[in-house]
């Protein structure tokens, strides 16, 4: 299996908890896609922010996009947020002008699967915890077979950030994950693996800023929050993760992937939310009674070819 032959612009429904680089990933996705429309979900923080943001997100850029508020809470896990990474609003330390842009539904569930009956060239990318895909598999259980392609952010083949093991998104709500991932093979999963190997810093929000564009501005300040918050966590940048799963989804020749069972742990003490990735031989593989679904992992990629990218979009509003 390797990544589902891509036309020149993807046409995309992203599901996202605007967060920094959800952030950033909008303005990527509206730029090398053709971006139908955006979901929100709990994830970074509450849904209100989310909501708030990606509408903030849109208008900023100007973009004619639908936003369809979702989930305000994981299916059965308790709502934990990540406002230490992204700040209390999802968007560090950056203020808007008023918002005028309002919700085109509070129904995103309805939208994702409502989208995916309507046409057969959808990509949906959900970088945020996939509540609002397990609940839309959950009204149509042949949405895997109505898209051309779905791509997460989330989870790690062998990396972990809020533990060792488990990646934010998926470890935010293990039991959407868990169903996504059992019932929506084959998803290509841009982990952290290859995210933290994507990173960002002064030098890119300083080729941000210089266009002067208020997009472009917005972005390099959320940039500039980020890079101080990996900074305090000792690290020299900042992982934009969600644009990373855009570009992998719009230029998939700039990443290495292969083929893998996937499960989430649920219930171990030390690794709920973990992807648990077998990269043992097929032979080993085959020889278990119920091995998991096989998925797209992506392990690596042309680091500086996806962060040109990502500059790219983001100076193009
Ligand atoms: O672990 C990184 C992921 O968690 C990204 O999607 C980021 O926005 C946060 O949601
Ligand atoms: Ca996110």
């Amino acid at each position: 299996m390797t990544a589902e032959a891509v036309t020149s612009r993807p046409r995309i429904v992203l599901d996202c908890d605007p967060g920094l680089d959800d952030a950033i990933a909008i303005l990527t996705a509206a730029h090398f896609g053709e971006l139908l429309g955006i979901t929100t979900v709990n994830g970074n923080v509450g849904i209100e922010h989310t909501t708030h943001n990606a509408l903030a997100t849109a208008q900023v850029a100007g973009l004619d996009v639908p936003v369809h508020r979702g989930a305000a809470r994981p299916l059965i896990a308790p709502t934990m947020d990540a406002a230490r990474i992204h700040g209390a609003t999802g968007l560090g330390d950056v203020t808007l002008p008023g918002l005028t842009r309002s919700v085109a539904s509070t129904d995103a569930v309805a939208f994702l699967c409502d989208t995916a009956r309507s046409i057969d060239d959808l990509h949906l990318v959900a970088v945020g915890p996939l509540t609002n895909v397990a609940l839309a598999l959950r009204r149509d259980p042949d949405l895997r077979s109505r898209l051309a392609g779905l791509t997460i952010m989330g989870g790690g083949a062998h990396a972990g950030n809020v533990t060792p093991v488990a990646e934010f998104n998926v470890w935010a709500d293990p039991e959407a994950a868990a169903i996504v991932f059992n019932e929506a093979a084959p998803l290509t999963m841009v982990g952290l693996d290859v995210t933290h190997k994507v990173l960002l810093g002064g030098d890119e929000a300083a080729r941000m800023r210089s266009t002067g564009t208020p997009a472009a501005g917005f972005a390099a300040s959320l940039l500039d929050f980020a890079y101080a918050r990996c900074r305090e966590f000792g690290l020299e940048a900042a992982p934009v993760h969600d644009a990373t799963a855009i570009i992998a989804v719009t230029h998939p020749h700039l990443f290495r992937r292969s083929n893998h069972p996937v499960a989430v742990e649920l219930h171990g003490e030390h690794t709920r939310g973990m992807t648990v990735t077998d990269v043992r031989p097929p032979a080993a593989i085959a020889a278990e009674a119920a091995p998991p679904p096989v998925h797209d992992v992506v392990w690596d990629a042309d680091a500086s070819a996806v962060i040109d990218l990502i500059v790219e979009a983001v100076v193009s509003y």
